[in-house]
């Protein structure tokens, strides 16, 4: 696979010192994660994969795919060939290795923005791109620009002109991000429903403890219409949903 840096990859079973694992449960078979503290999946990763279709055969791609977890998914349950995109050197390592130790072959990891550098037309692109909103960056895992969508719109943009008609973009995104925004941009081009959608709780710590004045912030933006959260007895929540966009 020439589009890979295979020379520095840690040899099978020997991770790099400070990797961390985890296993990953799907409909398919347990995926083995590695990778360095804080790029590992996470809950939302879980729920996109319970929220996905991945037709036999499918040229399938996850930009911003960290350590792999979506993309060797797709390998998984019959992609034919998937490639996964990040700008993280260090995550794109984590998600080459993860392929060879779970022995998934039709999978390459390149590193890019986006969609830039992957070729081809697509049948299935999947993401979970960093989208909160904040008033400054932060972490880069996270942090979507000022309303959220800095990536999400370049993103849909993107697919439209790389997917096949009748191919299928699906789109993670939390209510805190600029919702209207986003589904304005899919509706121009996408026949859009809901795949998934739960509730997910937060609190003003931990808003605070990823930015300092974050919190008042996502106020401040629910006041001019462009975060949407509510509050109930359990506290404060926002909604995340996984949107499937099929292209007109
Ligand atoms: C929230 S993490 C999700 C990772 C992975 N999709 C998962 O479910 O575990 C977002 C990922 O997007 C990557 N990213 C940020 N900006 C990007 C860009 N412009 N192009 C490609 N990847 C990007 C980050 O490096 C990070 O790995």
């Amino acid at each position: 696979m020439k589009d890979q840096d295979t020379k520095n990859l840690p040899a099978k079973g020997r991770e790099l010192p400070g990797w961390i694992r985890a296993f990953v449960e799907t409909p398919f078979g347990a995926i083995q994660e590695y990778g360095p503290p804080g790029s590992l999946s996470d809950h939302a990763t879980r729920f996109m994969i319970n929220h996905i279709r991945v037709p036999k055969d499918a040229r399938a791609c996850e930009p911003g795919c960290g350590t792999g977890v979506l993309a060797l998914y797709m390998a998984m349950a019959g992609a034919g060939a998937v490639s996964g995109a990040d700008l993280n050197e260090a995550s794109l390592r984590a998600a080459r290795y993860n392929a060879s130790i779970n022995k998934i072959r039709n999978v390459k990891f390149v590193k890019g923005d986006l969609l830039m550098k992957v070729s081809g037309p697509l049948d299935l692109i999947v993401a979970l791109l960093p989208h909160k909103p904040a008033p400054g960056p932060f972490n880069k895992r996270y942090y979507g620009g000022p309303d959220g969508t800095d990536l999400l719109l370049p993103l849909i943009d993107q697919a439209a002109s790389r997917l096949i008609p009748g191919g299928h973009l699906y789109l993670y995104l939390n209510s805190i991000a600029n919702p209207r925004r986003v589904l304005v941009a899919l509706n121009e081009r996408f026949q859009v429903r809901i795949a998934g959608e739960k509730r997910r709780y937060f609190t003003r710590e931990e808003f605070d403890g990823l930015l300092p004045g974050m919190f008042d912030y996502l106020c401040t933006m629910k006041t001019q219409g462009t975060a949407e959260f509510h509050e109930d007895t359990s506290g404060f929540y926002f909604t995340a949903r996984v949107y499937e966009a099929q292209l007109l």
